[in-house]
């Protein structure tokens, strides 16, 4: 069970345009994600949400502040942290199955070739891709790249998910599978674990989940927390627990009075902030 801290973050990129400015990215950031916890981030496009996942991940380095796991300051990449980039990130030379394999290797060494490519092949199937094992990423759409992203987190296994809108490019019938399937295995389905339960590791349990989506609907249903950013610089504007008891049935859920003033709410305040829309 992994619980992420980040303490008074700010991120400055140089200005593309002066290379003796900075663009202040994200600013006075500081929130806890508690193990085990599903936590949705929001705001409108280029406040700073993909660069808060980049920090998370130890892909970037804040200018102040610190984010650390665990007590331990995140210093770069690690094992414990699945990431799905907003932009599409397999490997071009390899097909569906070795890109979904090769990150199967990355986090367990112990398991042999056979074993990674029946995970591999067991993932793409979940996202409904087995017709497409063969096939290199320029040879899919971008929809189904992306559900090979999604098939390599999961295979993955890791204890932290860095999803980046990872559903954005997925049509909504597939959207709403993968949903459950991401819920199916934060809540830790032992089916899908890389380490089987007789090799002696304890029960999995819950995943810790940092979600970016523009998606106020994809954010209630999925998440136990929404942190709203206000636009660039990305500050805090609002955290919003979400209460409603899992599993969460989505279309009751959603015909629910609770359920429709929650939204409401989370609207007329991305509206009222920004002034534009999501
Ligand atoms: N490598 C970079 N160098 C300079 N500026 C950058 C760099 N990456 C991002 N930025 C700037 O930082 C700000 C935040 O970008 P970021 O990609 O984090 O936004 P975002 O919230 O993910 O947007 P979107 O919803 O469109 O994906 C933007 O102003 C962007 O132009
Ligand atoms: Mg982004």
């Amino acid at each position: 069970m992994h619980k992420i801290e980040v303490t008074d973050l700010q991120v400055d990129y140089q200005d593309y345009n002066n290379r003796n400015k900075h663009v202040t990215a994200l600013e006075g950031i500081s929130f806890t994600v508690p193990a085990g916890q599903f936590v949705s981030i929001i705001g409108s496009s280029g406040c700073g949400k993909s660069t808060l996942l980049s920090v998370l991940g130890g892909l970037y380095l804040p200018s102040r502040g610190k984010v650390s796991i665990n007590g331990v300051p995140v210093t770069g990449p690690g094992l414990d942290r699945g990431f799905v980039f907003q932009q599409y990130s397999l490997f071009p030379w390899m097909t569906a199955r070795k890109n979904v394999a090769f990150g199967i290797q990355q986090v367990n060494k112990r398991l042999s070739k056979k074993e990674r490519l029946k995970r591999a092949d067991h993932f793409l199937e979940k996202v409904g891709l087995e017709a497409s094992q063969d096939t290199y990423p320029d040879q899919l759409s971008g929809g189904m790249r992306q559900r090979v992203a999604i098939a390599r987190l999961l295979a993955m296994d890791t204890e932290i998910l860095l999803m980046d809108e990872p559903f954005a490019a997925v049509d909504a019938k597939n959207r709403t599978v993968l949903q459950d399937l991401l819920l199916s295995l934060w809540e830790g389905n032992q089916e899908d674990r890389v380490f089987p339960p007789d090799q002696g590791i304890p029960k999995r349990e819950r995943k810790t989940v940092v979600f970016v989506t523009h998606d106020i609907d994809e954010a209630i249903i999925l998440s136990d927390r929404i942190i709203m950013l206000t636009p660039s610089p990305g500050r805090i504007l609002r955290e919003t627990p979400v209460p409603f008891p899992r599993p969460r049935n989505r279309t009751v859920l959603m015909q629910s009075s609770e359920y429709m003033h929650l939204r409401k709410d989370l609207h007329t305040l991305f509206f009222n902030d920004f002034g534009s829309g999501i």
